[in-house]
C-alpha cells in the first residue's frame, strides 16, 4: 500500500479505506451488486463480517456474481431496492456502490434500505458526482457516462445522468440517519487493490485513453437498432476527439457512511 503512486495516495481513498477498516459489517445488504465488485472491495477492506446478500434486478449479472463468488459467505437474490422482501432491523450493513444513478426512484430504495437496517447499523454509499473539483479528462468520462445512459434508457434500462453532489448529500440528509460521514475520492477505492495503479496516473496514458475508446465502442455496439443511431454515432466521434485532447478519468465520488440512531 505504502509505493502507491502520489495521485492515489492524495486522492481520498485511503482515508475510506481506513474507515471501512474500522467496521464490522456482520450482516450485510448490497443493493445494485451487479456483478458483486463493490461486495468484494468490502470482503477485503471491512474489519469483519459475517455474511453478505447481494441483489440485483438483473439475472445475468447475478449469474456472473454466484460464478464469482461461489467460495465465499455470500448470497445473490433477484430483488428491486424499491422492494425489499427482508425483515425490519435485519441487516447491520446496508450499502449501494454506484447504483443511484440506476434508480428509477432514488428516495424509496434509499429508505428501504433504512428500513432493513438495524438500530446502530451502517448505510455506506458510494457514488460518482458531476460538478465540482472534477477535471477535463473526468468531465469527459462523465460525458460518454451520459451517452451510455441515453441509449440504456431507449433500450428501457434505468440509466440516468450523473448526480451533483448537492442533490445526492440532499437524498441523504432526507434520510434522517444518526450520523452522516462525508468522503471524497478523485480515485475509485478499488484502485487502492489494483495490481498495476501506475499505468492510470496519467489521464492520457495509452491505458485510459483505450478505456475510454472501448466505452464508446460498447455503447455503439448496444445502440445498433435506435432510431437515432446516426446521431449517437456523431456524439462518438466528437467524445473520441475529447478523450484524445483531455484524457481519460473516472469521476469523483463521495463515499457516504451513515449509522442509524
Ligand atoms: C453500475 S451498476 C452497479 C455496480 C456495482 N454496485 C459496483 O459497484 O460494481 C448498477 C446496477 O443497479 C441495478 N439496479 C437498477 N435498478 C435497481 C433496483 N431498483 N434494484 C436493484 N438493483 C437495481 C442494475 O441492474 C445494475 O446492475
Amino acid at each position: 500500500m505504502e509505493n502507491l503512486p502520489d495521485g492515489i495516495k492524495n486522492s481520498g481513498a485511503l482515508e475510506i479505506r481506513d474507515r471501512l477498516g474500522s467496521i464490522s459489517g456482520g450482516r450485510v445488504l448490497d443493493v445494485g451488486t451487479q456483478e458483486g465488485s463493490f461486495i468484494g472491495l468490502l470482503m477485503k477492506m471491512l474489519k469483519d463480517y459475517e455474511s453478505i446478500v447481494g441483489i440485483d434486478i438483473s439475472e445475468e449479472d447475478l449469474r456472473k456474481a454466484r460464478e464469482e463468488f461461489k467460495d465465499g459467505p455470500v448470497e445473490f437474490e433477484l430483488m428491486s431496492g424499491e422492494k425489499l422482501t427482508f425483515d425490519d432491523d435485519s441487516f447491520d450493513t446496508v450499502c449501494m456502490s454506484h447504483t443511484v444513478h440506476h434508480l428509477e426512484n432514488i428516495e424509496s430504495v434509499l429508505s428501504e434500505m433504512k428500513r432493513v437496517l438495524k438500530p446502530g447499523g451502517y448505510m455506506i454509499i458510494q457514488e460518482q458526482f458531476s460538478d465540482g473539483d472534477q477535471s477535463d479528462a473526468q468531465n469527459t468520462e462523465t460525458l460518454v457516462h451520459h451517452l451510455d445512459a441515453t441509449v440504456d434508457t431507449w433500450k428501457g434500462i434505468p440509466h440516468f445522468e450523473t448526480l451533483s453532489r448537492h442533490r445526492l448529500n440532499d437524498h441523504i440528509a432526507q434520510l434522517g440517519m444518526g450520523t452522516v460521514e462525508v468522503f471524497q475520492s478523485s480515485r475509485l477505492v478499488q484502485c487502492l487493490v489494483c495490481k498495476e495503479p501506475e499505468d492510470c496516473e496519467d489521464p492520457r496514458s495509452k491505458r485510459n485513453v483505450e478505456e475510454g475508446f472501448e466505452s464508446l465502442d460498447s455503447i455503439l455496439e448496444n445502440a445498433a437498432g435506435h432510431p437515432e443511431y446516426d446521431k449517437i454515432v456523431a456524439e462518438a466521434g466528437r467524445l473520441r476527439e475529447r478523450i484524445q485532447e483531455t484524457g481519460y478519468m473516472p469521476a469523483s465520488l463521495l463515499f457516504f457512511i451513515c449509522r442509524n440512531s
